[in-house]
């Protein structure tokens, strides 16, 4: 994060404070953030959105990325929306205070009760995902004597070049609904029959159109195309119905900088670009540009925390023609941080606590997990006196990290220790074991 630096005695301090004195005081593995850090960046969006778009836009913080009271409560102080994907993030939400109708509902199987505390919270939009969920809403919403806020999620097919995981506007998958294909076999295919029976629902009103490419996108190509394609079914919507839906949400997947390979794409960059796109296409159908929303989640939280790690042993271990491999384990691993063993996503780290001359050795990185795929940092050169006791920082673990946190092997899930204005603290509390014994009721 922004405020991290390392003093004269080797020791990284955020905002001000060492992190041995942050180890000493909440324990490891902890995941740090930067409080003005994740704010900035949520302002960032907020700023340049507004900017590149005068009449108007919302920028959605995705939660999945990252939720918690805390941050929710960051969120709303700076101006943001909220996307969630699921009751229990509702929940947070909720309970933080946020106001339910800037909140967007994300989710291809929400069940009838997330639907009905959606409803009776009046959340300002729930993205609907499958015929079943149009027909089980409609119905929900009229018993309630409501008009739900729906917004179609749409699969534009495009292939955003990141890891096929999480890759999601591609056919075959299944989040949206296909712009070309589809049982009726229609022109706008299972998407504009989506758009047909909202409309014909008395209890739904449609809001706009809504899709997602993927994520760690580092350009607006895909973007480009994912715009013409929602946008000529927002001509095709006008010249069936008469109507032009009044919001269009092109999700999120804005790429951050893990390694110092990557190039983030920014804010400004980003909603100059979109802007661009959008009045293109608009201008070449003869649309009106509606209410642009995006939902940034990774970009948010995921520069603006660090994971701090205690080294346990150094392990080298020979390999087949002599090189030798050094194998550092800390105290954390695949249950605090999954990406690297289900992605392969690449970090980096860095020795945290003390000064060291000593020449640098590649180290792998791992946890304490039973598993040879555990790993935390595949490649990192690290001093070569790396000793247990050690601190290790992994930067860029504010995302996708706690909120895909388990408890592997019973071990606990580590607390969320946020820093700001030169004091540190709890806001999300650290695991223990009564509290992983508390469920066990056998
Ligand atoms: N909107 C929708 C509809 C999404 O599905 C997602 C992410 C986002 C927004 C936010 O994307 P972001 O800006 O954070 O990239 N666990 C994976 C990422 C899964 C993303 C799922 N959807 C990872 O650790 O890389």
């Amino acid at each position: 994060p922004g405020s991290v630096v390392r003093g004269a005695d080797g020791v990284l301090r955020v905002g001000g404070i060492p992190v041995t004195d942050l180890a000493a005081e909440y324990g490891t593995p902890a995941y740090v953030v930067d409080e003005a850090d994740l704010r900035s960046r949520a302002a960032a969006y907020r700023t340049a959105f507004s900017a590149a778009f005068p009449a108007g836009a919302d920028v959605y913080y995705a939660g999945k990325s990252f939720l918690c009271k805390a941050v929710v409560r960051w969120i709303a102080e700076e101006g943001l929306n909220l996307d969630v994907c699921s009751g229990g993030e509702l929940a947070v939400a909720l309970a933080a205070g946020f106001d339910p109708a800037r909140i967007g509902f994300h989710g291809n199987n929400k069940s009838l009760a997330e639907l009905d505390r959606a409803v009776s919270a009046g959340v300002g939009r729930i993205i609907v995902d499958s015929f079943d969920e149009i027909e089980r809403l409609a119905t929900l919403a009229a018993d309630r004597g409501v008009r739900a806020p729906v917004m179609v999620r749409v699969t534009v097919g495009v292939e955003a070049h990141t890891h096929e995981y999480i890759a999601t506007a591609h056919e075959d998958q299944k989040f949206g609904f296909s712009l070309n294909r589809g049982r009726a076999g229609r022109e706008g295919g299972d998407a504009a029959e989506a758009v047909r029976r909202v409309l014909a629902a008395p209890s739904l009103r449609l809001l706009g159109l809504h899709s997602h490419i993927g994520s760690q996108i580092y350009d607006a190509q895909g973007f480009e195309v994912s715009a013409r394609r929602v946008l000529g079914l927002q001509a095709q919507i006008r010249d069936e119905h008469g109507i032009e839906p009044p919001e269009l949400d092109l999700g999120g997947g804005f790429g951050i900088a893990y390694t110092t390979q990557d190039d983030p794409f920014e804010p400004v960059e980003i909603a100059t670009a979109l802007a661009g796109i959008v009045q293109h296409e608009c201008t070449a159908y003869g649309l009106s540009v509606p209410r642009i929303s995006v939902e940034p989640g990774r970009s948010i939280s995921g520069p603006a925390a660090f994971t701090l790690y205690e080294v346990g042993t150094v392990k080298d271990v020979e390999l087949d023609g002599g090189a030798v491999r050094r194998y550092v384990s800390v105290d954390g691993g695949m249950s605090d941080n999954i990406r690297t063993a289900l992605y392969d996503a690449s970090y980096s780290c860095t020795l945290a606590s003390r000064l060291s001359d000593a020449p640098p050795a590649l180290s792998r990185v791992v946890g304490k997990h039973c598993e040879s795929g555990d790993i935390v940092v595949r490649d990192e050169f690290l001093p070569s006196d790396l000793a247990p006791g050690d601190l290790i920082a992994v930067p860029g673990t504010g995302a996708y990290t706690r909120s895909m946190a388990n408890n592997y092997n019973h071990v606990p899930r580590p607390g969320v220790v946020a820093v700001a204005d030169g004091t540190a603290r709890v806001i999300v509390r650290a695991e223990t074991e009564d509290d992983l014994l508390r469920l066990d009721v056998g």
